[in-house]
């Protein structure tokens, strides 16, 4: 059944509109954890996965109605996935944007494999104990450019060039994310692709 309401475990006004522009259609409405003053969760975890279910446990316990967390990062094979779980304060706290490319520039030295992909975990739980969570998963794939180029998007965006991987994606070659207009990537990404996944998911458990 698709909640009529849900708790989105963020403070992230962008990713509040975008679950909202989402999950209206479907007849859920989504309330941000902030408006609640319900304190973030600890992200103590090795994977997305395990992080966005504690989130998503934690603001359903706290308010009582079901809730819907997300994780996301980079992943790079050639650094054993790092930055990963830690991709926001990969180059330690306070957390900059700045520093964590600097960083990954460094590890990522000449010979090394550039490929690499965004994550995105969600998990839904309808209550705290919830024993069958609902789970929708995104990846965006591409490489690690040698240099940051554009000055759209956040985080990693200026040093990630996606690889299209259906003839019919949106995706200028040659562009980092950073230099993609944001309807674009917002299209494309792997939020977007995990968002997909939990709409479709939805509506298969309303059948
Ligand atoms: P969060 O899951 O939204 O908290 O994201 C964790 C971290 O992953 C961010 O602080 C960024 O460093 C990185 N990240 C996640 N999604 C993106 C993206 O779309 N572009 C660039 N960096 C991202």
């Amino acid at each position: 059944m698709i909640p009529p309401q849900l708790l989105l475990a963020s403070n992230n006004a962008g990713k509040l509109a975008e679950f909202r522009a989402l999950l209206a259609p479907l007849g859920c409405a989504v309330l941000a954890q902030g408006d609640l003053q319900i304190p973030e969760a600890a992200e103590p975890f090795d994977t997305f996965l395990e992080n966005a279910l504690a989130k998503a446990r934690h603001a359903s316990a706290l308010a009582g109605m079901p809730a819907l967390a997300d994780d996301s990062g980079l992943c790079v094979p050639a650094l054993g996935g790092a930055p990963g779980v830690q991709s926001a304060r990969y180059a330690g706290e306070p957390r900059s944007d700045a520093r964590n490319n600097a960083l990954l520039l460094e590890r990522l030295h000449a010979g090394l494999d550039r490929s690499a992909w965004f994550a995105c975990t969600l998990v839904l739980v309808n209550h705290p104990e919830d024993p069958d969570p609902l789970v929708a998963q995104g990846r965006w794939p591409g490489r690690i450019v040698e240099a940051p180029r554009g000055d759209g998007g956040f985080g990693y965006d200026p040093l990630f060039e996606p690889v299209a991987t259906s003839l019919f994606e949106p995706v200028p070659s040659g562009l980092t994310a950073a230099q993609l207009a944001p309807a674009v990537k917002n299209a494309i990404s792997h939020r977007a692709l995990a968002l997909q996944g939990l709409v479709a998911a939805l509506r298969g458990r309303s059948a």
